[in-house]
């Protein structure tokens, strides 16, 4: 069966910085104790005019034009995100509409922090199957709207941004070797965000509770997080028939740093060899494996043929990896 293959990326971070000393001067937290816990330094935070979609646009058109294609090429949007413009239309409608991406579908995917995985396990099955030509798909999110800044377990954590690929069929071996998607919806509680759904209309009360942030049981999630990870990576590789010695690069969801090395740990493979920027822009949910990839891109990490393994666990609960010859 052939191939699919990221032919491009793209990236976009928004202008205003926040930093852990910021956060000091808003909650009960310190620079010493986000850097130990978490890894983070800083975050980047979406203005009050930019939406997901607008995020979105500005990754999108660096995929765009680093694919040498214009926007009527592409025949399907996905949008992973679970902070989009409004509940419907989807992000992906507005995103379409912003690129003028006349000749596309669009829908968005909801898989929280595992969401760009699952969207590239989606993209990856039209191509093979043949259903669509040329794929954009973006993980974005304006996490800032919300997060509770009253809340230091949680506001310490996200950061908004958004990263983006073209797929299309591979002309030979290089691509997607294989996507894997998991979740647990038993552990739902874990993470969420309870208000504005149909479960709990807003209302004065729900604004009043403060239901339209997200929660989080962030102890909990954090040792359900490494055990999953550290599966889902030897599994990735197990089933492909790959030692992690073969691996060039590990790109991990960037939620917390102590994760990302239990999981680097666990494949025994070097720092060097893992992409970290969660000190840059912390938690981007969606969009952190995008982002994080292109910057792998840019910098000349990647070669042509290398084994790249991307892996995510987030709310749901979610899990989902990908492994690539680039
Ligand atoms: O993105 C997808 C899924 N999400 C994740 O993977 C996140 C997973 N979880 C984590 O990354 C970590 O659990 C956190 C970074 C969220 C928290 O780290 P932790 O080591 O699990 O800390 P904890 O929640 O057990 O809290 C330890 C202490 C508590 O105080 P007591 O009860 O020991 O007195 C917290 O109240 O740290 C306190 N604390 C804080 N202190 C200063 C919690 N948040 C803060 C804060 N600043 N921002």
């Amino acid at each position: 069966m052939r191939r699919s293959r990221i032919v491009s990326t793209g990236a976009y971070v928004p202008e205003i910085i926040m930093s852990n000393s910021d956060l000091e001067k808003m909650v009960d937290t310190s620079d010493e104790w986000i850097t130990e816990r978490t890894g983070i330094k800083e975050r980047r935070i979406a203005s009050k005019e930019q939406a997901a979609s607008d995020l979105a646009y500005e990754a999108s058109k660096i995929a765009i034009e680093r694919a040498g294609i214009v926007p009527e090429d592409i025949d399907l949007i996905i949008v992973a995100t679970i902070s989009g413009d409004m509940p419907f239309p989807s992000t992906a409608c507005f995103l379409q509409e912003k690129l003028g991406a006349i000749n596309a579908a669009g829908f968005d995917v909801n898989a929280t922090c595992s969401g760009f995985l699952y969207a590239l396990h989606i993209a990856d099955g039209f191509i093979k199957s043949n259903l669509h030509k040329r794929i954009l798909v973006v993980g974005s999110e304006a996490l800032s709207k919300v997060t509770d800044w009253e809340d230091r377990t949680t506001c310490v954590l996200f950061g908004d941004g958004a990263g983006a690929v073209i797929v299309e069929p591979s002309a030979n071996e290089r691509g997607i070797i294989s996507t894997h998607i998991n979740s647990d919806g038993r552990l739902w509680e874990l993470i969420n965000l309870p208000g504005g759904g149909s479960r709990n209309p807003a209302s004065t009360e729900t604004i009043n509770k403060r239901l339209h942030y997200i929660k989080m049981k962030g102890n909990e999630t954090f040792k359900v997080a490494v055990r999953t990870l550290e599966d889902l990576v030897v599994k990735t590789l197990e089933e492909n028939n790959l030692d992690s010695s073969q691996l060039d690069l590990l790109i991990p969801h960037q939620a917390n740093m102590r994760i990302i090395q239990a999981t680097a740990d666990r494949l025994k493979i070097p720092l060097e060899r893992v992409v970290v920027n969660l000190q840059q822009y912390g938690n981007t949910s969606a969009a952190s494996i995008p982002i994080a990839l292109h910057e792998a891109v840019v910098s000349d990490r990647i070669k042509e043929g290398d084994y790249i393994l991307l892996e995510a666990f987030g709310g749901g609960l979610t899990w989902a990896s990908a492994l690539i010859k680039w």
